[in-house]
Parts: structure tokens; sequence; C-alpha cells
């Protein structure tokens, strides 16, 4: 078999074969396949998409590129996964609410991808966090705390972690095929039983249109069947970021806000959505308004915070920045963003915040780039909000001033401002 092969069939839109597919993944995985042949075939997977079965098997392939996780002896074990979005600092939240409850949580997050952040970059924006463990210390964390949150640095889907940062790299992201096997091989390979998927809509997100997502949502859930692991889709509004805030720390601060119990409405929604759905998947109870109210009981009591600081003392983070995080770092200049009119604002979008936040240094341009961890954009206002010319909206924080004017300006004109209230939707469906 040649590589060159499987690029020009693919490039001719043609259906790859099992052993073809599995022989780009093996090799890409061991190095014998460069970068270059991979941003080919992988141009033309984006360009010419994937069969349902084409994309099981490069979902399957990547799976067994590395280890398969055994987490039997930990129980009925439920995971989460996003397929990205602006502002979305969901599982720093409903992991510890879900841990608390006693519900083992075991996962694999990502870096940020394309304008999208990443909840990985954002926890090691707490001084000293370890989110590469061994599989041993990954096991024993959940079976003494009931949660680690780890990255891609064990040996799980290794032909995942190379695609992802290629597909980055060449404007590729945006697929179905490979956001589906992207997410599914990371799924499989962690090991946990069930899953629920948070599939982001809309501007901010990798799908745009409710029908895109939809038919993400229904190949990823197809994938699990096929690999007997439950797995429930909740599409989810991405139109303006989620919360009031882009950016690592700021982000974690939110975070631990909202644990507080101080926690934005829109963030709420979609947390307690997929919470209740991972209780109902881990067998902890049927009723979506029951499961709410116990999560609600576990950020009340303090005990899903007390959870959060568990978990970073395991992995080696400063605890004390949990307790004070008036101790995170601030941006060197911190700029207002005024509006220009009075109004209700009927626009935020999300996609255009992501950039800003990257270009301010929370995220990367280039693969090498390091993140920031305190700058970003902290949102006064959002859609639906009517305000005043002249009040604050938001704030740019930023550590060289001269980008900090320039994404002044950029937010300033990204608010829209108009005379009519609009009403937003968090939940957009939900795929059982
Ligand atoms: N998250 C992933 O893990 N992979 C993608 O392709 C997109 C979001």
């Amino acid at each position: 078999m040649k590589i060159q092969d499987i690029i020009a069939k693919k490039r001719d839109g043609q259906v790859l074969t099992k052993e073809e597919i599995e022989y780009f993944v093996t090799n890409y995985t061991n190095g014998i396949i460069q970068d270059y042949q991979a941003a080919a075939l992988t141009m033309a997977i984006y360009i010419n998409g994937m069969n349902e079965q084409e994309t099981t098997d490069l979902t399957l392939a990547m799976a067994q590129s590395g280890d398969i996780l055994d987490l039997s002896e930990l129980g009925l074990v439920v995971d989460k996964h996003s397929t990205g979005g602006i502002g979305d600092k969901v599982t720093l939240i409903l992991a510890p609410i879900i841990a608390s409850l006693d519900i083992p949580v075991a996962k694999m997050s990502g870096r940020g991808l394309g304008y999208t952040g990443g909840t990985i970059d954002k926890l090691e924006s707490i001084p000293g966090y370890h989110t590469n463990l061994t599989i041993e210390e990954f096991k024993k964390n959940v079976k003494e705390i009931n949660i680690s949150l780890i990255g891609q640095t064990l040996n799980l889907a290794p032909a995942d972690k190379k695609l992802y940062a290629l597909r980055d790299s060449i404007a590729a992201t945006e697929s179905i095929p490979l956001i589906s096997s992207s997410i599914m091989s990371k799924k499989i390979a962690a090991g946990a039983n069930k899953i629920v998927l948070d599939v982001t809509c809309g501007n901010g997100a990798f799908m745009k249109e409710l029908s895109q997502a939809e038919k993400l949502a229904k190949t990823m859930k197809k994938i699990g069947e096929l690999a007997h692991k439950e797995t429930v889709c909740i599409i989810t509004d991405m139109n303006e970021p989620l919360g009031k805030t882009v950016g690592n720390s700021l982000e974690v601060k939110e975070a631990i806000e909202a644990l507080k119990g101080n926690m934005e409405d829109d963030v709420k929604e979609v947390v307690l959505t997929l919470g209740a759905y991972m209780m109902k998947l881990a067998g902890k109870g049927d009723n979506i308004a029951d499961n709410q109210q116990k999560m609600l009981e576990q950020i009340n009591s303090g005990k899903a915070l007390e959870k959060l600081k568990q978990l970073v003392k395991k992995q080696g983070g400063d605890v004390t920045y949990l307790e004070n995080h008036e101790k995170f770092e601030y941006a060197n200049y911190i700029l207002p963003v005024l509006a220009e009119q009075s109004g209700y604002i009927t626009d935020l979008n999300a996609q255009k915040i992501g950039e800003i936040s990257m270009r301010l240094g929370a995220g990367r341009i280039k693969k090498e780039d390091t993140i920031d961890p305190s700058v970003g954009v902290a949102l006064e206002r959002k859609v639906g909000d009517y305000v005043e010319k002249g009040e604050i909206l938001a704030y740019i924080h930023a550590n060289k001033e001269e980008t900090g004017k320039q994404e002044q300006k950029c937010l300033a004109e990204i608010y829209q401002i108009g005379p009519q209230k609009k009403q937003k939707k968090n939940i957009l469906e939900i795929i059982e």
C-alpha cells in the first residue's frame, strides 16, 4: 500500500477501505507517514467527506493507535466532551459537581483548537497543576477522590493528538468525520462506559447550522453505540460566548465563582442539563429536574467547590488560588469597552471574540505558541441586556498596550445594539 494512492483516492472523492484507513493511522502515528502527507489526506477528507463506515473505521483505528484504558475496576464511569466553544468553562464546573455526587469522572480534555479554548490550557493557569499523569496516577486519583482531569499526554489515541494539532495548523477543523473521529477515539480510548456530548452550534462553534450540528451529533451517537457506549448529545447555542469571560485564568475564576453559587444563567442551564443526563446515564435518577436540584444542592453545600479543591491539590496545583482567586495574576492593561449607543444588545459574535482572545495571547496562532494565562475578554453585558450610551460593555485584559487598544476597538464593533430585545435559547436539542 502507498500513502500517495490513498491520498489520490480521497482527493478524487472515492471511498477508502478499512485497511487503507488503518494503514494511514498506524503509519502516521509511528512517524513513517510525514506531516505533509497526512495534511494532504486530511484536507482531502475535509473537502470530500467520509461516509458512515469510513468515519467509524477512522475512529476505531485512531482509538486503537495507543492504549485503551480499562476502567472497569472504578465501576460505571461517565464521560463528557464538548465539540468546542468560546468561554466554555463547563467541564471546570460540571466535573466536580458530578464527582461530588459519587459518580466517577475520569476525563481526558483537550487544548485550544482554532479560535476555541481548551480545558487543559485553562487548568494549567492554576500554578502547579499537572495535566500529564501516568495511567496509574490517573486511575488512583479517580479511585481516591472520584475525579481526574488530564491532558492527552498518556498514550491514549496518539493518532488524534497528532491529527488535532495538524488540523489546527492547516484550517481543517470544521469537518464532521474529523471532529467525530477525534472526539470518539479519545472517548473510546479513555475507557468510560457512558458519554454525554455537548455539541455546540453557532458562529463560535465548528458547526454553524443546526442541521450540521444534528448530523455531527447523530454520527457520534452512532459510533458510541457501535462501541457499546451509550451516548447522549445535547446541542447548545454558541452564537455568543458562554458566561462572562473568555481567557484562561479569567475562566477559572468564573468557574470558582460558579461553584460558590454565582453562576451566569447560560452557563447554569448548560451545566445543569449536561449534568442531569450524566446522572441519568450513571443510574442516579431518570428525572432530569430532580437531578438538577441535586446538582444545585452540591453547589449550595460547598461540596462541589471542595471537590475542585481536592482535584487541584491531588494534581499538584496550588489550592490557595482557589481559596482566594484574586491571587491569579491580572493582565497589565484592563481596558473598558463603552456602548456607542443606547438599546438592547442583539448580537455578540462568539467566533470574533474567540479570535480577539487568541490575538491577545489566550490561544495559539502557531502550534508552538505559548499561552498567556492572564489575558482575555470579560463581558459585562450580553445579548438581551439593555445598555445606555457610554456604559461599560466589557473589558479587554491585555499584557501589551498596543494590542489591547486595537482589540478594544474590535470588541466595540462586535457589540450590535438595536431597539428590540432578542430572546435567546441555550439548549437547542437533546438527542437521547
Ligand atoms: N474537540 C476535539 O476533541 N476534537 C475536535 O475535533 C473538536 C473538538
